[in-house]
């Protein structure tokens, strides 16, 4: 999604910003740019483009770029679509002031007629422009030639986001000031320094390797980046005790696809690994609470777990196991949706989020103030910095923009959790926390074989349906996270309508939707006799019913437990994942990158 990157140094700029946005790429976007200020009074040039790197690439001056300053972004289309026109940086009238931005601004219309009134010229349908023109007003006079001082561009800066409703993380570079300016209001903002340059970024990957520390942008803190580094609260004081700082990560591993055809089919692949390395790690620790306690967590009674998407069906598959086992009645809050609840002394909130960035989990965080617990494969994420406590889930980088092994660890690490404090509170025996533990042990094992026995027949199903234009997904009990979770699979990877839906709902009305020929993808789970009834139910009107588990009847087999566990048939997932898979590589579509998707969401 929207990343911004910014260099200030004594080498040229370009090459940083351009290897920034690389790393912020899989992230998703739509169109990119970049501005360079020569910061001697020469106009900052701006090159933008719709699409991806190489197309910005076309556009960039073939050598000679010599600016050290300048800011850079990628853009996932909010408002206006995704156009050169409506690419950052933005820019005022006079092309002095450019801007990139990070957010949303909830009162872009008022301020666009203010502004519009006041005789300043729009040239796009993105809220950020009104930043640059905001920022124009309070800057004017400038004479092209002598550039403002950075206590005047802090100023203007200052003023500009007073002015704003909404969300955002600014960096702005005005002509004739060597320097990059940064704000920020709830959205991400960091400052890597090197020895001999400063950056800046929405996300740590977006830094050059020689980064060595890393500070976070407080909420309203105005921050200069120029000969003078300069750090301004939200009153406008000068910090002067600096910002926490934290050693720079190692650099990621550059993006391999380990000879698979694409990044979902390598994640995918990674499973049974990635949930053997999640087991080792939480499985000595679930005896007593362990696992919460080695965290500084409390083992209270009271579970509230926040996610979006694939997330929230792994908290779905918590809270089955927190109520089944543990007897907590856990809430689930979709966190776009989170309200401010009555305060419930010790509570734990559980944030589940693979990226660690999305809007909608930090925005709805703001609603409690109870301990909280991130699980999250980014340890280094606006999320893990705000938790009290981090449960990574160590199943190394994911590139494609479906979750795949995110959500199965999620599930896993959900699960042990709950396991933990259930024994914690005393309602499980040695015998029974063993025999769950046994289980656990077993998934990885299960996990490869549903991969080896699912993969061939998933590709067939996926030729003779792919062209069936909607599907309904359904199961019954702890199966029910894992339908909506193939669901989705199927909708963002292969564009096609999907209801998914407790089998026991659909002869509330959904049974109306099924006629000769509806594919019904039945994923196998506990009450099977229940399930069976459901489905012959379906059968009667025609649908045709596609089996997912491990019954002779399968249409895809899946390598389940002789005993379901409290998380369900989680390995039926693997199952659900090929066939979303080869439905999209049969209908032509990126399977890594899905049209008008993110990996990150950092928008709310
Ligand atoms: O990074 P998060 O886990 O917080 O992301 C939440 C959702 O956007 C995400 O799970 C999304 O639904 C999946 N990428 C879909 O495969």
């Amino acid at each position: 999604m929207c990343g911004i990157v910014a260099y200030r140094g004594l080498r040229p700029a370009l090459p940083a910003l351009l290897q920034g946005l690389s790393r912020l790429e899989y992230r998703g976007y739509d169109s990119t740019g970049v501005a360079l200020n020569p910061g001697d009074g020469h106009p900052v040039e701006v090159y933008r483009a719709a699409g991806r790197l190489p197309e910005l690439a076309a556009v960039l001056p073939a050598a000679g770029q010599v600016s050290c300053t300048g800011i850079a972004h990628t853009r996932w289309a909010t408002h206006g679509a995704p156009t050169v026109a409506n690419a950052h940086p933005h820019v005022d009238c006079t092309g002095t002031v450019a801007v990139v931005h990070n957010g949303t601004l909830d009162d872009a219309a008022e301020l666009a007629a203010e502004l519009t009134a006041a005789g300043h010229l729009l040239s796009s349908d993105v809220d950020t422009e009104l930043v640059a023109h905001l920022v124009e007003s309070h800057l004017s006079p400038i004479t092209t030639g002598a550039g403002p001082t950075a206590a005047a561009v802090v100023a203007a800066v200052g003023a500009a986001t007073a002015r704003l409703r909404g969300s955002w993380a600014l960096a702005v570079t005005v002509r004739g000031l060597d320097a990059v300016v940064l704000a920020r209001h709830r959205s991400p903002l960091l400052v890597g320094e090197g020895d001999d340059f400063t950056m800046a970024s929405s996300d740590q990957l977006g830094f050059a390797t020689e980064v060595h520390t890393v500070r976070e942008l407080a909420e309203g803190d105005i921050v200069v980046l120029g000969d003078r580094h300069g750090w301004f609260d939200h009153t406008g004081r000068a910090v002067t005790t600096p910002r926490p700082g934290r050693p720079a990560e190692p650099p990621a591993a550059p993006a391999d696809r380990g000879g698979a055809d694409d990044f979902t089919a390598k994640e995918i692949d990674d499973q049974p690994a990635a949930a053997e390395h999640l087991i080792a790690t939480v499985a000595g620790r679930l005896a007593r609470g362990a696992l919460l306690h080695d965290l500084g967590l409390p083992t209270g009674e009271r579970i509230r777990l926040v996610a979006c998407g694939s997330s929230a069906y792994a908290a779905r598959v918590t809270a089955r196991v927190l109520a089944t086992v543990a007897g907590i009645p856990a809430t689930v809050v979709i966190a776009s949706e989170a309200t401010a609840d009555a305060a419930e002394p010790d509570t734990l909130t559980i944030a589940f989020s693979q990226s660690g960035e999305t809007a909608d989990v930090l925005a709805a965080l703001d609603h409690w103030h109870d301990p909280l617990l991130a699980v999250t494969n980014n340890p280094q994420s606006t999320l893990a910095r705000r938790s009290d406590a981090v449960l990574g889930l160590g199943c190394g980088p994911e590139f494609g923009v479906a979750a795949t092994k995110s959500f199965t660890n999620q599930v896993l690490a959900g699960s042990a959790l709950a396991l933990s404090l259930a024994s914690a509170l005393g309602r499980l025996s040695v015998g029974e926390l063993v025999g769950f533990e046994d289980q656990l042990a077993q998934v990885p094992a299960r996990m490869a074989a549903t991969h080896r026995l699912s993969a061939g027949p998933a590709r067939d199903l996926a030729r003779r349906l792919a062209m069936h234009p909607a599907f309904i997904y359904t199961s019954r009990g702890a199966g029910v996270p894992y339908a909506f979770e193939g669901a989705l699979k199927l909708k963002e990877l292969a564009y096609r309508w999907v209801e998914a839906l407790p089998a026991g709902e659909l002869k509330h009305g959904p049974l109306a939707l099924i006629q000769a020929g509806t594919p019904v993808i039945l994923v196998q789970a506990r009450p099977l006799d229940r399930l069976a009834v459901n489905g012959r139910e379906m059968a009667a009107r025609g649908a045709r019913l596609i089996i997912i588990g491990p019954g002779e009847d399968a249409d895809v087999p899946v390598a389940a437990a002789d005993h379901e566990p409290p998380w369900g048939p989680l390995e039926s997932v693997i199952a659900l994942q090929h066939f979303a898979r080869e439905t999209t590589r049969h209908l032509g579509h990126d399977v890594d990158r899905p049209r008008n998707l993110a990996k990150s969401v950092t928008v709310e």
